[in-house]
C-alpha cells in the first residue's frame, strides 16, 4: 500500500542547495519534508569539494615529504627515506569526513524538525511525488516543492564512464594509485584532481580541447597554475580532443596540429564539466519552463510554475555550492513571508589548483567590455613578508583589485597565491558592501598575513602603495 504525506514544504535533493533550504525552512517553523535518494549533503559533502580538499591535502603532503625525501632545500628539512602512501587509508581518512558531514547534516535537519524522507522522488505533477522508500512507496504533496536535483558529470560518447574511465565521483575512491592518469578536460575538477594524483606519484597528461587551461579565468590568474603543471612535470596538450581509446586501451587523441597520437593510461578521468539533473525524476510532467538545459527561475528561484521553486546546479551557472545554499536560505524565507531577492553582488569562485585562484566580481577585461573605466592595483605575493616566510612567493602570486574609475567602488576581485582561498570572504564581504578603495585603503590588515596583499592591491589602484 502507498502511504500519503502531505507537507507544507517538500524540498527534493539534499545537497548543498536542499539540507539548507530545508534547514531554513524549518527553523522558520515550515512544516518541511526533504527527500534524498543517496547520502545527505549531496555531491558537494560526499563525492565533489570536501572528499577532494581531503585528497587534495593529503597529496600536498606527501609531496612535500617526498621532495623532502630529495634533498634538505632551503628550509635543511631532510627526511632519511622517501614516504610511502597507502592511499586505502586515505580513502577511509577521506570516507570518515564525509560520513562526519553526513551526520552533521541528518542531525541538523533533525533539530530543524525536518522529516527526511530516503528514497528517489518521481513528480507526477508540479505538487505530487512518489518516493520510493525501502519500506515501499510514498507520496507526497505539498503546497511548496522547492527543487534542488544539482547536477550529475558530463559524459563523453566516446570514452562512456564505465571500467578505466571514471569521473570525478570514482576518482576519489580509487582502490591504487593510477601509475599513469589521463585527464580530460582542464578546467577546475580536471586540474584540481590531476595536481592531487601528480602529488601522490601518478604521471599526469591533460588533454584540453581549448588553447588554455582553466578557461574560465583571465590568463594571468592562470599562468602560475601552468608554470606548476609545467614544473611538476604534467604534460599538457592544449587544442586537442580524446578520440576514444584504441584496441591496447590507450587514449587516441587529436593534437593542435591535426595529428593523431596516442597516450597509455590506467585511468582515464573525463572532467569535461557537469549538467542539470534534470531527466529521471518527472520533470517533463511538470509545467515549468526551461532556460537551455536548466530550469527557468526569476530572481526570488520561483519557475513558472506558481510555488514550485528551484534552485543551485539546476538553474545554471555558476554551478557552485555556496549559490546553492544562498538560493536555498532565500526560497525559504520567501516561502516564510520574507522579502528576498537573488541579486549578490558577486559570487565567489575558488579553484584549489597549485597554486589556488579566487575570483569575484569582474576581471579587467570583463569590466572593459562593458564600457566600464576602470583603475586596478596588483600587489604580488613576493613584497609580501607572510608569503615569503610561508615559500609562497615562488609561484608568482598577486591580488588585483578593480575598481571604477569614477567612484572607486570596487568590482572584482581576482587573486592567486597559496592559501589565497582563505581571502575569499574578504574579497566577498568588500564587493557585498560596496566598497570603495578608500574603505579597504582604510582597514587596517593584521601584519604578517597574506591578507596585507589586498590592502596594499587597493593602496596600489589609489596610486599609493608601500611596498612596492
Ligand atoms: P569545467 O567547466 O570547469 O571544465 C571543463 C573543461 O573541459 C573545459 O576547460 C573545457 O574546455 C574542457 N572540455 C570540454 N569538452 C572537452 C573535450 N571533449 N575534450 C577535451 N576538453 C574538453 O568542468 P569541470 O572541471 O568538470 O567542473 C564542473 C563544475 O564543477 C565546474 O563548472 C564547477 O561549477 C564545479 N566545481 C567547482 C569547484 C570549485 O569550486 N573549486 C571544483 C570542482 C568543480
Amino acid at each position: 500500500m502507498t502511504e500519503s504525506l502531505k507537507t507544507h514544504v517538500l524540498v527534493v535533493g539534499g545537497g548543498p542547495g536542499g539540507y539548507v533550504a530545508a534547514i531554513r525552512a524549518g527553523q522558520l517553523g515550515l512544516e518541511t519534508i526533504l527527500v534524498e535518494g543517496d547520502t545527505l549533503g549531496g555531491t558537494c559533502l560526499i563525492r565533489g569539494c570536501i572528499p577532494s580538499k581531503a585528497l587534495i591535502h593529503a597529496a600536498d603532503k606527501f609531496a612535500h615529504m617526498t621532495k623532502a625525501a630529495g634533498d634538505a632545500g632551503s628550509l635543511g628539512i631532510k627526511l632519511s627515506s622517501p614516504p610511502t602512501l597507502d592511499l586505502g587509508q586515505t580513502v577511509r581518512w577521506k570516507d570518515g569526513i564525509t560520513a562526519k558531514l553526513n551526520g552533521g547534516v541528518t542531525a541538523l535537519l533533525k533539530r530543524a524538525k525536518v522529516k527526511v524522507v530516503a528514497g528517489w522522488a518521481t513528480f507526477s505533477d508540479g505538487k505530487t511525488c512518489t518516493v520510493e522508500t525501502k519500506d515501499g512507496p510514498v507520496t507526497i504533496t505539498a503546497d511548496h516543492v522547492i527543487l534542488a536535483q544539482g547536477s550529475v558529470p558530463v559524459e563523453l560518447p566516446i570514452l562512456p564512464f564505465g571500467g578505466k574511465i571514471i569521473s570525478s565521483t570514482e576518482a576519489l575512491s580509487l582502490d591504487a594509485l593510477p601509475e599513469r592518469l589521463v585527464v580530460i578536460g582542464a578546467g577546475y575538477i580536471g586540474l584540481e584532481l590531476g595536481t592531487a594524483f601528480r602529488k601522490l606519484g601518478s604521471e599526469v597528461t591533460v588533454v584540453e580541447a581549448l588553447d588554455r587551461i582553466l578557461p574560465l579565468y583571465d590568463e594571468q590568474l592562470a599562468t602560475p597554475v601552468r608554470h606548476w603543471l609545467e614544473k611538476a612535470g604534467v604534460t599538457v596538450h592544449l587544442s586537442a580532443s580524446a578520440l576514444g581509446l584504441d584496441a591496447s586501451g590507450a587514449v587516441r587523441v587529436k593534437g593542435q596540429d591535426g595529428a593523431e597520437f596516442t597516450i597509455a593510461a590506467d585511468n582515464v578521468l573525463v572532467t569535461v564539466g557537469r549538467k542539470p539533473r534534470t531527466e529521471g525524476w518527472g520533470l517533463e510532467t511538470m509545467a515549468v519552463d526551461m532556460d537551455g538545459r536548466f530550469v527557468k527561475v526569476d530572481d526570488q528561484c520561483r519557475t513558472s510554475m506558481r510555488n514550485v521553486w528551484a534552485i543551485g546546479d539546476l538553474v545554471g551557472e555558476p554551478m557552485l555550492a555556496h549559490k546553492a545554499s544562498a538560493q536555498g536560505e532565500m526560497v525559504a524565507e520567501i516561502i516564510a513571508g520574507h522579502r528576498r531577492h537573488f541579486t549578490p553582488a558577486g559570487i565567489p569562485a575558488v579553484c584549489f589548483t597549485d597554486p589556488e585562484i579566487v575570483s569575484i566580481g569582474l576581471a579587467p577585461a570583463e569590466a572593459e567590455a562593458q564600457g566600464i573605466e576602470i583603475v586596478t592595483g596588483q600587489f604580488p605575493y613576493g613584497a609580501n613578508g607572510r608569503a615569503l616566510s610561508l615559500e609562497a612567493e615562488k609561484e608568482g602570486g598577486f591580488v588585483r583589485v578593480v575598481a571604477r574609475k569614477a567612484d572607486h567602488r570596487v568590482i572584482g576581485i581576482q587573486a592567486v597565491g597559496s592559501q589565497v582561498s582563505e581571502l575569499s570572504g574578504e574579497f566577498s564581504l568588500a564587493l557585498e558592501m560596496g566598497a570603495v578603495l578608500e574603505d579597504l585603503a582604510g582597514t587596517i590588515h593584521a601584519h604578517p598575513t597574506l591578507s596585507e596583499a589586498f590592502h596594499e592591491g587597493a593602496l596600489k589602484a589609489l596610486g599609493h602603495a608601500i611596498h612596492i
